[in-house]
């Protein structure tokens, strides 16, 4: 028996080979977990035949243009009939990959000053395919010292060494350590929860961007290769950061030769608001990692983009160390370029992000309207269609709630016909860019019903 099969809630039953990421394999073989059998427009239905609106594209927010984007399945399709495969190593090329790149640099991040794509299948790749082309960077430039990074304690990065090095989250380190030697990391101007007690959002701006100042010197600057940073964080706990935090971080970067790695595999192609997070904030990174909404997750895709100062040193080198070490057998992948590219052709015509950020606006003055009402509420933050309900057991001591009455909260709130992202104290959003006015209400209405009934 195979954990395919499902009882009457959509519950996997029987033995299962699965081991899931994220999760504890003692516990799926006693919790099976729900089965998604299909998906149309923004909702899902489980294997017992429930339908829900899905308000997290995917959990993670990947999905952004809905499950029923006809023109990149057709692309796929049609990709998959000319072309399923080959190598973009050296040598060797595709018009889907090449297309694609010209495009991610022309129509979407020539205002970031990007200049150069490199491919990789996902956003734990891309990150780490930021840092090691910055460590390179920099030996190419003869300052072989400058290998160390940091990161902001509450970011997120993915899970390979690299990037698990760069987080904060003890579940997703403790396990697997010894992680990568010179990672630093420095508080995030988060107003609600910091070390500093600051919740004037410029004051705070000014003390973590003071903080990283302090590390790139108490490190020495010639010993840092990159700062990496989500423009607003996600999965470590969604943080919109004060307006003046990013552009002091760039001041500060450019100061000290320090490049700047905008993570971007969550806030690209339109979630904030904006076509990108770095514009949100008007800050050109050196580097930019995108991943998810590049294909709104019909193929895995990743790419980091590199801008002219850095694609120079590389370009302009001419021995052994400006040759790439790096890639992987699916960079530049023809299906899924080719699936990009019917994504970002939705996309820019539908200009997503405009949505996001209208329906953002509106889902979060329906959450704050919940705030008034629901003591249990702690905070509510977000930017465009990232959004975050912080729950407590007490709004003056900040206590986080109890997993278990968020799980309650969570099942009501998916007994009322809405799929939200629950963590131990929070509830996360991130519906798909193309929703509508009526799904957040929907939204706002079914959380509303899930803390009322606590
Ligand atoms: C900002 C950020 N970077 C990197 C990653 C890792 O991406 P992946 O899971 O595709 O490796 C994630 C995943 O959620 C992310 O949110």
């Amino acid at each position: 028996m195979t954990g395919v099969l499902s009882d009457d809630a959509g519950h996997g039953s029987g033995e299962s080979y699965f081991w899931h990421p994220m999760g504890h394999p003692a516990e799926t073989q006693t919790k099976p977990p729900l089965t998604i059998a299909s998906a149309e427009d923004v909702h899902i239905t489980d294997s017992s035949g429930r339908r829900l609106l899905d308000a997290t594209s995917g959990q993670l927010s990947v999905v952004t243009l809905g499950y029923s984007a006809t023109e990149i399945k057709k692309a796929i399709a049609a990709q998959l009939d000319v072309l399923p495969y080959h190598t973009a190593f050296r040598g060797y090329t595709n018009q889907p990959a090449e297309e694609l790149s010209r495009i991610l640099i022309e129509d979407w991040f020539a205002p970031e000053g990007m200049a150069r794509v490199f491919f990789s299948s996902g956003g734990g790749d891309a990150v780490e395919t930021a840092m090691r082309l910055s460590r390179q960077y920099w030996k190419i430039q003869g300052a072989r010292d400058r290998y160390k990074f940091i990161a902001l304690r509450n970011g997120y990065h993915g899970t390979h060494f690299g990037g698990a090095s760069l987080n904060s989250k003890a579940a997703v380190r403790r396990n697997y350590e010894p992680l990568l030697a010179g990672v630093y990391h420095i508080p995030t101007p988060w107003t609600y929860r910091n070390p500093f007690d600051e919740e004037d959002p410029i004051r705070l701006g000014e003390l973590c961007a003071r903080m990283l100042e302090e590390e790139i010197i108490f490190q020495g600057a010639d010993t840092i290769a990159a700062f990496v940073a989500e423009p607003v964080t996600s999965a470590g706990g969604l943080v919109v950061p004060p307006s003046n935090f990013w552009p002091l971080v760039r001041e500060i970067c450019t100061k000290h030769g320090v490049l700047l790695i905008a993570d971007e595999v969550i806030t690209a192609f339109g979630r904030t608001g904006y076509e990108c997070g770095s514009r949100a904030w008007n800050v050109k990174p050196d580097l930019m990692t995108v991943a998810k909404a590049i294909t709104s997750g019909y193929f895995p895709l990743g790419a980091t983009l590199i801008n002219r100062r850095v694609a120079e040193a590389f370009e302009s080198s001419r021995d052994s160390v400006g040759t790439i070490g790096h890639g992987y057998t699916y960079s530049g992948h023809p299906v899924g370029c080719a699936a990009a590219l019917a994504a970002s052709r939705i996309a820019r015509r539908q200009r997503v992000w405009e949505n996001a950020r209208e329906r953002g606006t509106e889902l979060l003055i329906g959450l704050e309207r919940l705030h008034q009402k629901h003591s249990i509420i702690g905070d509510v933050r977000g930017k465009g269609l990232m959004v975050r309900i912080d729950l407590v057991h007490d709004r003056k001591t900040k206590t986080p709630l109890d997993p278990a009455t968020t799980a309650r909260i969570y099942e009501v709130i998916t007994a009322e016909g809405v799929m939200v992202r629950a963590s131990e104290s929070s509830i996360g959003l991130s519906p798909a860019l193309i929703v509508e006015r009526s799904h957040i209400e929907q939204i706002v209405d079914a959380i509303d019903q899930g803390l009322s009934r606590v």
